[in-house]
């Protein structure tokens, strides 16, 4: 009998990624998204890949009463994978209401139904962001967390108290929070990848559309930073192995392979890449021209930071398999796809 999963968020960037490696891993996938910040069209490139198109249903987890009446009408979920948020950085400082109320507001609807349906488990992602500029590296999970620099940082660490809270006196509910570290690259079939609305903010995306010509050149923001070359440092994780490490954790939680129940690892490569490496590596493996001009720092970023992967290692059995060379090309090759550059 196929377990059932429900995963929000989940024709998003992550989600589309796990929902394909859940799907190919035996698991049935129901899909809550409002659309907010991805497509439809999602859901074909899902089945074509995977051969399976999801369930899905349309909504805003924040709004309490259509959350219930989603839960009332797929009765057989065993757990939950919570991907759905808003997640830029910059806007959140514009916005901070509409923040807290999409990201807290939600997790706590798909709690409160948990509970109300004896749902037992959820894996919520979580991010690096919670360490801020750690004082030592790498990260591990026990180093302590940093006052958030955003509102959407601070619903993050917002969210894992919640979840540490609630586990708590929720004995039966097992959860695993994932920090992920900075995601990047597409699927190897590059029928699904980072849609980015307007200007991207990140690096990656920044990267392929200039080199696509959707942008005069990459401004590299500070070179003067305590690092070999200057310039900041990421650790930057495939979004495929990140998907894995979702189904893992999914396993982990119905497997009740826990040793508490509320847990949190980091997810990332272990590795840390300069913004300068990165770039250089880029041109290596496309052969793109890619103009770029260093700028000054960006006000709010952390000079260098990447993750001490040990724990996620040894007790999830989960390790980044992908170089950053192949990483790179996929998000070129889905660049490519979607603004048809032969
Ligand atoms: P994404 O925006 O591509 O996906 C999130 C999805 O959630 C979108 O499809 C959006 O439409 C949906 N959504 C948002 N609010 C909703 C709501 N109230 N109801 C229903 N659907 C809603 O983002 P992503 O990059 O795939 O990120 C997924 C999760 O991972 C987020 O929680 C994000 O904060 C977290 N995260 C992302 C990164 C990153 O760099 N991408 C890093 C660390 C953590
Ligand atoms: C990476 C590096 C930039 C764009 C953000 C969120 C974090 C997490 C991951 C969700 C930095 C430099 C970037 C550009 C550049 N998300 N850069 N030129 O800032 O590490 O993290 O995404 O939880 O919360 O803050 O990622 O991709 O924006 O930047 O030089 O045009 O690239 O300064 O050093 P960041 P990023």
């Amino acid at each position: 009998m196929q377990k059932q999963i429900l995963v929000t968020g989940g024709t998003g960037y992550i989600g589309s990624h796990t929902v394909v490696e859940l799907q190919n891993s035996g698991f049935k996938v129901v899909i809550v998204d409002n659309l907010s910040n991805s497509e439809i069209s999602v859901l074909s490139a899902i089945e074509k890949i995977s051969g399976i198109r999801p369930d899905f249903e349309q909504f805003d987890l924040s709004d309490k009463t259509l959350t219930d009446a989603f839960f009332d009408k797929y009765p057989k979920i065993e757990a939950i994978i919570h991907f759905a948020a808003f997640k830029a950085v910059g806007e959140s400082v514009e916005k901070p209401l509409e923040y807290y109320r999409n990201n807290l507001n939600s997790l706590m609807n798909l709690l409160d139904n948990m509970k109300r349906c004896g749902i037992a488990h959820m894996v919520f992602s979580s991010s690096c962001t919670v360490y801020g500029q750690p004082d030592i590296l790498p990260v591990t999970e026990s180093t302590p967390r940093k006052p958030a620099e955003s509102p959407y940082g601070n619903t993050k660490a917002i969210c894992e108290d919640i979840l540490r809270d609630f586990c708590k006196v929720n004995s039966q509910t097992n959860c695993i929070a994932l920090r992920y570290f900075n995601p990047i690259g597409a699927h190897p079939s590059a029928l699904i990848g980072e849609l980015p609305l307007g200007v991207p903010a990140n690096l990656v995306p920044f990267i392929t559309q200039t080199a696509a010509g959707l942008r005069k050149e990459l401004s590299i923001f500070g070179d003067d930073y305590n690092t070999p070359d200057g310039t900041a440092i990421r650790d930057y994780i495939n979004v495929v192995d990140l998907a894995m490490a979702h189904v893992v954790a999914i396993n982990r939680l119905l497997n009740n392979n826990q040793k508490n129940n509320f847990e949190f690892f980091n997810i990332g490569t272990g590795q840390g890449n300069s913004v300068l490496q990165l770039v250089k590596t880029f041109i290596q493996v496309t052969g793109v021209n890619l103009p770029y001009k260093i700028v000054g720092r960006r006000a709010g970023d952390i000079e260098k930071t990447w993750a001490d992967t040990t724990l996620a290692n040894s007790e999830l059995g989960w390790k980044a398999e992908k170089t950053l060379e192949e990483t790179l090309l996929s998000a070129w090759m889905w660049e490519k796809k979607i603004r048809d550059i032969k």
